[in-house]
């Protein structure tokens, strides 16, 4: 017998989200971002169903490397470009790119004459994590394409740090700062995450940048998927393993965080934080069985949680459970346990089952 806790992955649904990013920014080349195993869903599986984007996002060379080996050919960005020159043969054997963001990575450039590598020109124009300032843009821009290691066009791009908040005016002073720059160097460039795809369209440009929304999940406070015609990805199941009486007053789990307030029917799923599943996920956390909305009830251990039956009359050990994805917003399970859907989806074990649906 497996385990039964397991993630049902929906490729479909994954096109789909691609297809909602492709209405919104109909003249941009989309630009999938796929780092962190997909964002958790598979970086092979994601990258193959993704065929019809334009090029793939990737934090790192390791995970460039594992998409070459399984076949992906489109371009690949590596999203902090790479730190040592020793690294360089790889990209350029794979054909890879490179996101350059400060000094030291146009220098060691400059010093590795060979094939040119794409590079796109990253600048800060608010984010303040990685990128150079925008008054030097310029100067480093003119220095990348006098560079025989790099290949023309020297793209630009900067990223969104507060998009996900509609009422908040930073997004329009990045994009402010970024446009002039943009428009005299007259290259590619790209500014737009998920949230600024459908919500911020002075951010859309030549390039988009779709990672969350790609995985059916809102990248706005306050919203789901459901209203931005995404459809989850990600379902995260398991199963009822015993169900028990308990009396009135009886404590749930660790620590009797939760007492039963009357005689009542309590399930016990088998999937807990050593499965990904957040252990701060408060009581009353949504939780579907047999399709049925409920709560989660005390403390979530590492192979099991909890939950409240007493509206599900008729439940058996061995019926489903849902978790997230499928008829329960992840984001609704997310604000529960105090956290994003981003690192609820990326922190699923590996001893949690994938399996793929088309
Ligand atoms: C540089 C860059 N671009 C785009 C994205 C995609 O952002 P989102 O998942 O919010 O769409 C990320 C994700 O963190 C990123 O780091």
């Amino acid at each position: 017998m497996t385990r039964a806790a397991r993630a049902l992955i929906n490729l479909s649904s994954l096109r789909h989200n691609l297809s909602v990013a492709k209405k919104h920014t109909p003249e941009a080349r989309q630009l999938a971002i796929i780092k962190a195993n997909g964002y958790g869903h598979g970086i092979e599986e994601v990258a193959q169903a993704l065929s019809a984007a334009d090029a793939f996002g990737v934090a790192c060379l390791e995970e460039a490397l594992c998409l070459r080996e399984a076949g992906i050919k489109q371009p690949i960005v590596l999203l902090e470009g790479v730190m040592y020159a020793d690294d360089l043969p790889l990209v350029r054997e794979h054909h890879l790119q490179l996101v350059v963001h400060q000094i030291e990575q146009v220098e060691m450039l400059e010093n590795s004459p060979g094939v040119p590598i794409p590079v796109w020109l990253k600048v800060d124009t608010g984010m303040h994590r990685l990128g150079i300032l925008p008054g030097e843009a310029p100067a480093i821009y003119q220095r990348l394409v006098e560079a025989s290691a790099v290949a023309s066009p020297v793209r630009l791009m900067t990223h969104l740090a507060n998009a996900d908040d509609r009422r908040d005016d930073t997004t329009m002073r990045q994009i402010y700062l970024f446009t002039p720059i943009a428009s005299s160097l007259h290259t590619e460039t790209s500014i737009a995450n998920s949230a600024g795809i459908l919500g911020w369209p002075a951010s859309h440009s030549e390039w988009v940048r779709p990672g969350i929304m790609l995985y059916g999940v809102s990248p706005f406070l306050g919203s789901t998927a459901a209203n931005h015609d995404l459809k989850p990805v990600m379902t995260l199941q398991s199963e009822v393993i015993a169900i028990n009486k308990h009396q009135r007053g009886d404590h749930i789990g660790y620590g009797g965080t939760w007492r039963c307030p009357e005689t009542m029917p309590v399930g016990v799923v088998a999937i807990g934080y050593g499965d990904g599943y957040p252990r701060h996920a408060l009581s009353g956390t949504p939780i579907l069985v047999n399709g049925k909305r409920t709560q989660v009830i005390g403390r979530v251990s590492m192979d099991m949680l909890c939950v409240d039956l007493r509206g599900c009359p008729g439940t058996h050990i061995g019926d489903p459970v849902v978790l997230w994805g499928e008829g329960l917003p992840v984001e609704e399970v997310a604000e529960k346990a105090a956290t994003i859907a981003y690192e609820l989806l990326c922190k699923i074990t590996s001893r949690v089952n994938f399996e793929y649906l088309d």
